[in-house]
């Protein structure tokens, strides 16, 4: 008993539970489920959405001039396939197995030549060999600020001279309407987590430098608690072009969303494009 409550503690900024969202096992299934779920948001964003951030992507770097590309995080695929279709030589890299599995059996069903590789991008170490890189879905503000600087770098290292990358983040207004809370959920149905039933706790909290944890720790009845962090940083634009000229990147442009919508005051995501 004791133990749960050592999870329910607040964490430092940006440490880690005892489980890997992303990568454990048990929510694998789950979260395949909500990338592939055209009426869920969680894991990627709907067809719709993506069919226009794939058509911005050509306008703003086409395939015939900017063709090799590399998808930072790109879970099962979605925005791969879509790249690949319209000529664009593709490379996905995501640290979930489940998910490059899936990606790997989609592509050969469909024929596409995409190459993917599970693996983590904060590990990326490739030389002058991409025209475009993607780190799609406040990826970038999901790590703590060493870890951006570094990945920013890699990125960077891996781009030919005017390759560009294209990142997303939420802003000051996303923090601003955060809402902090604490709530609890008893699951006794079989077949969800592990086939375990479980008393799940989500803490929302908000930190400083605009940065928001949405912590959850599931109590199990036969087996130790785990706890897993979702950690995001939320950025004003001036902040995220300064962390960009920092590594030497150029600033193309600056968006509210990865489909190139006009950047407003009152925008929840800044997106940015960046150019080596
Ligand atoms: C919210 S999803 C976004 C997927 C995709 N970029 C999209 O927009 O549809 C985040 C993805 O990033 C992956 N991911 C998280 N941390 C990662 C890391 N360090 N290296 C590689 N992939 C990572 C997760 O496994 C997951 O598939």
């Amino acid at each position: 008993m004791n133990d749960i409550f050592k999870h329910l503690q607040t964490p430092e900024v940006f440490k880690e539970g005892n489980v890997n969202y992303w990568t454990d096992s048990m929510f694998s299934d789950l979260i395949l489920r909500a990338h592939l779920d055209q009426n869920h948001s969680g894991g990627s964003r709907n067809h719709e959405f993506m069919t226009r951030s794939v058509s911005f992507i050509n306008d703003v770097a086409p395939s015939d001039r900017y063709n090799k590309l590399i998808d930072l995080g790109c879970g099962p695929g979605l925005y791969c396939e879509k790249l690949s279709e319209i000529g664009y030589d593709v490379t996905g890299v995501d640290i979930s197995e489940s998910s490059i599995e899936y990606a790997q059996n989609k592509a050969k069903q469909e024929n596409l030549n995409i190459t993917y590789k599970i693996e983590s991008f904060l590990d990326l170490n490739e030389s002058d060999k991409y025209d475009v890189a993607l780190l799609i879905y406040y990826l970038y503000g999901s790590i703590n600020s060493n870890g951006r600087k570094k990945l920013l770098e890699r990125i960077f290292k891996s781009l030919k001279n005017g390759g560009i990358l294209l990142l997303d983040v939420t802003s000051k207004v996303s923090f601003d309407n955060f809402k902090e809370e604490q709530t609890w959920s008893f699951s006794s149905k079989q077949g969800t987590l592990a086939n375990n039933s479980y008393i799940g706790f989500r803490q929302a909290l908000k930190y400083p430098d605009q940065i928001t944890l949405e912590k959850t720790s599931l109590l199990f009845k036969d087996k130790d608690p785990i706890t897993f962090n979702i950690w995001n940083k939320s950025f004003d634009k001036d902040e995220l072009i300064k962390e960009a000229k920092d590594v030497g990147f150029n600033i193309k442009n600056l968006y509210s969303d990865v489909a190139g919508q006009e950047l407003k005051e009152e925008s929840e995501e800044i997106a940015i494009l960046l150019e080596k």
